[in-house]
């Protein structure tokens, strides 16, 4: 049997989305919040439209893209792009995960686009990204938030593509660098790496995704809450503060605060430092671990955000995975009702085992403080199951 440690966790949230609240948020920091005013109001249009400037300042989002809010959180930015833009040529699916897997869907069986192709591969891996047919537009997850795996660059893009890139980077955007250049559609949602509330998506567009936009009409209707054009022009106030619908501002003033700290740490440099030194404190113990290893294969496509681990021990080998999910789940729970951690079991249609988020809002003495917690729950699982 494995010791049980002694030191716990400062705060025991690990969970992928919504994710930890940056260090040392209080409810009362959202004092501040226009409560009960129109949204439309000046001063609450202004306070929307910070949250845009200031996410383009830290994120380096070129001048000449749009960045609004959306509703619906990160799903409802994909699905605005995806009813909008798509139709127009041929797209390429790039699917290594669950959220990847659902955007075919929308693309199949609702849009029933009949010109798309689904480049495929199994948790763990990338598909082969030299056969991405840029001609065609594209749509792929930066992070793939289920499996752990990233796409490690945009240098497999090519720069005079004729489609356009459609990325969901929920899990990446504050957390890794984008390249803007290769990208053409972003989207990410407030409740991942700067720990904010859910239910608000965030749409960067760039100039080709806005002439896309202004060229071509789609055949299928399109909701209220997914038009992006008027008259056949982009709906310009969406992207100055002006929302679709009404957002709430109390999430608003988090959003703020989630940005206002992220700078003070240093941008997006230091968020992404805070991000790979969690990696590094979990690579560190995976590497001597001798029941659990990453489920990202390639080192290079390892995400720092959601840390995906997986089952090697030698009695899981041969082993149907509902059995082994039955142990990996024991031991989350069992972690979950010592309150040291929360929420760190595998995505339900993922290989069973562990997922810990490294975004920057996590701190590594708390990760640092949890693996030996994981090696515990783990001993402890193989007693009970
Ligand atoms: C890659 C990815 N896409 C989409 C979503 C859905 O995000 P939301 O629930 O914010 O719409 C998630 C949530 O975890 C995600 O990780």
């Amino acid at each position: 049997m494995t010791t049980r440690p002694t030191q716990r966790p400062a705060r025991p949230h690990f969970s992928s989305g919504p994710c930890a609240k940056r260090p040392g948020w209080a409810v009362q920091d959202l004092d501040g919040a226009l409560v009960g005013r129109s949204h439309r109001a000046a001063p609450a249009k202004a306070r929307i439209q910070e949250v845009s400037n200031r996410s383009r300042s830290i994120l380096g989002i070129p001048d000449d893209w749009r960045l609004g809010l959306v509703p619906a959180s990160d799903t409802g930015a994909v699905e605005m792009l995806l009813w909008s833009v798509l139709g127009a040529r041929g797209v390429d699916m790039l699917v290594w995960e669950s959220f990847g897997s659902g955007w075919v869907t929308d693309v199949a069986k609702q849009l029933k686009l009949k010109d798309h192709r689904v480049l495929e591969a199994d948790y763990g891996s990338l598909p082969d990204l030299t056969s991405v047919d840029f001609s065609r537009d594209v749509v792929f997850t930066w992070n793939g938030t289920t499996s752990g795996v990233r796409v490690p660059d945009g240098d497999w893009i090519a720069g005079d593509r004729k489609g356009l890139t459609i990325c969901d980077a929920t899990s990446a955007a504050f957390a890794m660098d984008l390249a803007w250049d290769k990208l053409d559609a972003v989207t990410w949602s407030w409740q991942k790496a700067l720990g904010g509330e859910a239910a608000h998506g965030m749409l960067a567009l760039s100039p080709r995704a806005v002439e896309r936009l202004e060229s071509y009409t789609p055949p299928w209707p399109m909701p209220k809450i997914f038009r992006l054009t008027k008259a056949g022009k982009l709906n310009q106030s969406i992207f100055e503060g002006s929302t679709i619908n009404t957002p709430s501002m109390l999430c608003v003033e988090d959003a703020i605060d989630g940005l206002s700290w992220a700078e003070s740490v240093g941008g997006l440099e230091g968020l992404m430092a805070r991000s790979k030194a969690n990696l590094a404190a979990v690579s560190s113990w995976v590497e001597k671990s001798s029941w659990t290893g990453f489920l990202a294969e390639d080192p290079a496509t390892r995400s720092s955000t959601s840390i995906c681990l997986r089952i090697v021990d030698d009695w899981a080998e041969g082993r149907d995975a509902s059995e082994i999910a039955i142990r990996a789940k024991a031991a989350s729970k069992l972690l979950d009702a010592e309150g040291i951690a929360f929420d760190i079991g595998s995505y339900r249609d993922a290989p069973p085992g562990f997922r810990l988020w490294g975004g920057a809002t996590v701190e590594t003495s708390d990760l640092e403080a949890l693996l030996p917690w994981l090696d515990w729950a783990w001993s402890e699982a193989q007693a009970t199951t």
